[in-house]
């Protein structure tokens, strides 16, 4: 037996990560802090009602999500990480053998998610020559029609911001047929607040959030949508049955609440780039997210070399940035390793 044709899918594999320490693991953006304290004690109280189904928890995230970003409980898709919620879309949004639009270079699911959706993937160029900052005009030059126009603010892998004049350009110049979904998944680590308020102006944006980020939850895998009235109801239809674990209802909600870890969150990541944004001896750009991509050469043999080293990053050759690394923001010893550690490997 085989699958069916999956060869134009790029295959995902995960990193292991170097070692058990956890060192330097500075390449998937992960929060330096571990998970949020009250998130873990809520894990630890519910562990006893794994028996159950999720509906409550599932429900009760619902609720204060929607109390938080002043929308109907309908408008929130919660899903196993922003992932998920990305695959949610695809299904209630696009037809078979339909295109999606997605920034290049960009996070590369937005396309994967609707080839395996039967279905394909367009891109817009994000130009180095613009410091990779959202450019409406160069959507709207590419854009046919797609159902699904993604884009990533602050931007993943270079920290770049997309104006919210940048967005609603492009709400305005599609199609009234067409979503314009902003992936705010670094935005709380951004000095620039969330578009959210847009997703009941328009009724034309939908906003993807994550608490892998800035809650430390990534591996709990829980991330949720914000999405316009009149295609919220969808989500029942569609979603996978029960496709957010308990833990990770439960841990959402009690991160939700952890305003004290969030802001050091968000602290570690504004100094933290700072600091590597002006120590590393190599071009930078200036970042909004929790991490840095830098300027190295040869990435891939540079990445090698770095991990030699005992530093990980992710090298942006899969990004279409063969000669770019990104660094995620560490604690501040292990910025200032890191640091060294590429400065002599670049030098
Ligand atoms: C832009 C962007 N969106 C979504 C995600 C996925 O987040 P999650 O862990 O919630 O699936 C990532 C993860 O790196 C990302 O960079």
């Amino acid at each position: 037996m085989q699958p069916r044709e999956l060869g134009s899918i790029p295959p995902y594999r995960p990193r292991l990560g170097l070692d058990v320490s956890d060192r330097l693991r500075l390449g998937s953006n992960e929060n330096p802090l571990g998970p949020s304290p009250k998130a873990i004690e809520a894990v630890r109280a519910d562990a006893t009602r794994m028996h159950r189904y999720p509906a409550r928890p599932h429900a009760e995230l619902d609720a204060a999500l929607a109390d938080r970003w002043e929308v109907e409980t309908e408008q929130i898709w919660l899903g196993a990480g922003a992932v998920s919620v990305i695959d949610t879309l695809t299904r209630a949004m696009v037809d078979p053998g339909e295109a999606i639009l997605r920034p290049d270079p960009g996070f590369s699911y937005f396309g994967r998610s609707n080839l395996s959706h039967y279905g394909v993937e367009r891109t817009y160029p994000m130009s180095k020559s613009r410091s990779f900052t959202l450019d409406s005009q160069a959507i709207l030059d590419v854009y046919a029609g797609e159902p699904l126009v993604y884009i990533n603010t602050p931007h993943n892998p270079t920290g770049a911001l997309a104006s919210r004049a940048a967005v609603t350009e492009v709400v305005e110049g599609t199609d009234p047929s067409t979503l314009v979904v902003v992936d705010e998944a670094y935005e709380p680590f951004s000095t620039e607040p969330s578009m959210a308020s847009l997703v009941n102006e328009t009724d034309r944006v939908a906003i993807i959030r994550t608490f892998s980020k800035t809650y430390g939850l990534a591996g709990a895998r829980i991330g949720y949508g914000i999405i316009p009235p009149s295609i919220a109801s969808a989500y029942e239809r569609v979603s996978t049955p029960f496709g957010v674990s308990r833990l990770a209802c439960v841990a959402g909600l009690a991160a939700l609440d952890d305003e004290a870890y969030l802001e050091r969150s968000i602290a570690v990541a504004r100094r933290g780039r700072t600091y590597l944004d002006t120590e590393i001896k190599a071009t930078t750009w200036p970042s909004e997210a929790n991490f840095v991509l830098v300027e190295v050469g040869d990435a891939a043999t540079v990445t090698e070399l770095l991990k030699q080293n005992g530093l990980e990053v992710k090298d942006c050759t899969n990004f279409g940035l063969d000669s770019c690394i990104r660094i995620t923001v560490g604690t501040s010893e292990q910025n200032r390793l890191a640091a060294e550690i590429i400065n002599q490997v670049v030098s």
